[in-house]
């Protein structure tokens, strides 16, 4: 059989850093807050770096690392919710800058279940195509849709990017052992950043709007349906949840981590978490923390790793792959 399997992994951060009491000096906010409530000590904030700049450079390092030449590409999409533009979608962007010109590139939008979404999606596409070798990534420069007169949101975000390589490869067994994903998009408000309206003919274009979340709501939803989601894609893949090695949630907020290893009664050592230094950084957090580990040499071949992202549609979404 052929099947998906990871090759390479790189991230890119920007290089300024913001702390809490950075923050506290501009709004009515406190690092005790912020760290009691969420687990984040600082994150990265992009002072020239867009979308595309992050992710265009996690691209050469996916292919500086594997000697991949970029004409052998056949696919990039770039996981975000904070593109350069509406169009060109920054994937565009990303392949010409990389001279992948034999890539097929597109955005995909499912906030921070984007990379997850992504990596079911190009495995669905390469099953009986003639892809094989193809890039993800995750690229965030959230801080562009940033409200910072709104406490609520405004120390919650940060930026970054991250990504990986797949290759189809003949194997005996799967890479992919089992997915799962799930859209709730009856709960559209609970969760939105860059809205739109429509504009009066002649009027002046209309400008986005910031972030406007319902925390309690959305705790409410990641700390019961990510469970949910990870448990089916286990049953999917023929294991019992106990056998998964690595769970690399979506770091959005420690507490959510916590109390998912709860529900599912797993060690929290399973659970990796660099929320502390990045902050929220939606499509790129779990790329990020994937590549962090796999720099450190924390992931072994063989091992099973889920990665579960969730967040705004809402969205929700699980892999279980063997590395
Ligand atoms: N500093 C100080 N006080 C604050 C701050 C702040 N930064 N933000 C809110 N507060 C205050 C509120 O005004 C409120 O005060 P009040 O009681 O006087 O009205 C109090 O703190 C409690 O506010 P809550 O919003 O109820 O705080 P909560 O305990 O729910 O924590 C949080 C908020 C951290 C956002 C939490 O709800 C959460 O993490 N939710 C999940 C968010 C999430 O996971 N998002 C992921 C998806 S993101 C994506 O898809 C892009």
């Amino acid at each position: 059989m052929e099947d998906l399997k990871l090759v390479a992994t790189a991230r890119e951060i920007p290089a300024k850093v913001v702390t809490n009491d950075d923050l506290s000096r501009i709004m009515e906010t406190s690092d005790e807050w912020i760290k009691s409530r969420t687990g984040i000590e600082q994150r990265h904030l992009s002072e020239t770096q867009n979308t595309s700049d992050l992710a265009i450079s996690v691209g050469r390092k996916l292919l500086a690392q594997s000697g991949w030449s970029a004409a052998s590409l056949d696919l990039i999409v770039v996981a975000t919710m904070s593109p350069d533009a509406y169009t060109p979608a920054t994937a565009a962007t990303v392949q010409g800058a990389l001279g992948a010109t034999n890539a097929v590139a597109f955005d995909l939008s499912a906030a921070c279940s984007g990379f997850v979404y992504a990596w079911q999606v190009v495995n669905a596409m390469a099953k009986g195509s003639q892809l094989k070798r193809i890039m993800v990534i995750g690229s965030e420069v959230l801080s562009k849709l940033i409200d910072w007169t709104d406490r609520r949101t405004a120390v919650l975000f940060g930026d970054g990017a991250a990504g990986v390589l797949l290759e189809k490869q003949s194997t005996t067994a799967p890479f992919m052992l089992g997915q799962h994903w799930a859209t709730f998009g009856g709960a559209v408000e609970q969760l939105n950043a860059g809205l739109t309206a429509p504009q009066p003919m002649g009027g002046p274009v209309t400008s986005i709007k910031p972030f406007a979340m319902d925390g309690r709501a959305v705790y409410k939803f990641a700390t019961h349906e990510v469970p949910t989601s990870i448990t089916a894609a286990a049953m999917e893949a023929g294991i019992t949840v106990d056998q998964i090695d690595h769970f690399l949630l979506h770091q959005a907020n420690a507490r959510i981590i916590k109390q998912v290893a709860k529900r599912l009664d797993q060690p929290m050592d399973k659970f990796p978490i660099n929320i502390n230094r990045y902050g929220n950084t939606s499509a790129a957090s779990e790329p990020i923390l994937l590549d962090e580990l796999v720099q450190a040499g924390e992931l072994q071949p063989g091992e099973i790793v889920a990665l579960s992202g969730f967040g705004g549609g809402l969205t929700v979404g699980t892999i279980i792959i063997k590395l």
